[in-house]
């Protein structure tokens, strides 16, 4: 199956929109997933689930484990789960994560050894997922440079990982500005945190194929969700 955070894209391609999860009503999730990945115009539809794995160590949060991952797999056969892990061990949960149905799997470069982040994308997908590799706001991005060709994204982060609503850091643009010739066509910089209506632009300006965003849409009314979604992908 192809993996649809590696399909070729140019900078003229709207971006895909990820919702996290982490801003639904927990105690709706499926109802509130479906809202998001089932609306009859496609513009408004969600490409993505994004799933927010805090551990308390690397993320002063708890959030979800595999088993979200499961449940929301049996539910959605055909969605696309994109796994966030904000842990401080994250090759403890690349296989738990892939059997629970996984179809990305995002590791932070401070999480890990720099010797670490080849194999650990080797092993993502050994095992059927796309491997993505996270940057924090204050980490500079010649900490990812040498590691870009072993990758199938980079994940620029716009608020430091923990909680949802946190305000934008506009001068992370500038890491997508950097990295963006160095990539080729089937690999995406994704942005995640604070983003929102008013500032997506800027963020698909400076070349972002993947926009993730928890409050802007979750934190509205689901009726409003469609709209939102397809004015952060600049329709
Ligand atoms: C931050 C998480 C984000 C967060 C985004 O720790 O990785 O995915 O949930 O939330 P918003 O879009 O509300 O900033
Ligand atoms: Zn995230």
């Amino acid at each position: 199956m192809p993996n649809l955070l590696t399909m070729p894209r140019d900078r003229s391609t709207p971006p895909l929109i990820a919702p996290s999860i982490l801003s639904a009503d927990f105690a709706a999730m499926g109802e509130e997933c479906r809202g998001v990945l089932e609306h009859a115009d496609a513009a408004g539809r969600a490409d993505l689930l994004h799933l927010d794995v805090m551990d308390g160590h690397f993320a002063p949060n708890l959030t979800m484990g595999p088993d979200m991952c499961r449940a929301l797999r049996r539910v959605f056969p055909a969605a696309f789960l994109d796994v966030h892990l904000m842990v401080h061990d994250p090759a403890m949960f690349i296989e738990r994560f892939a059997d629970a149905g996984a179809n990305n799997l995002t590791f932070h470069i401070e999480a890990v050894d720099e010797v670490q982040v080849g194999p650990m994308a080797d092993k993502i997908r050994s095992i059927g997922a796309s491997a993505g590799l996270a940057i924090n706001p204050p980490t500079p991005v010649e900490r990812v440079m040498p590691h870009l060709e072993k990758i199938d994204m980079l994940l620029v982060m716009s608020v430091n990982p923990g909680y949802s609503g946190q305000a934008f850091i506009p001068e992370v643009l500038e890491k997508v500005r950097a990295v963006r010739k160095k990539l080729k066509p089937i690999q995406r910089v994704q942005m995640d945190g604070g983003i929102n209506v008013g500032n997506a632009g800027a963020v698909r300006e400076a070349g972002c194929g993947c926009i993730v965003a928890a409050s802007a849409v979750f934190g509205v009314p689901a009726l409003q969700r469609p709209g939102v979604i397809r004015a952060l992908r600049g329709l």
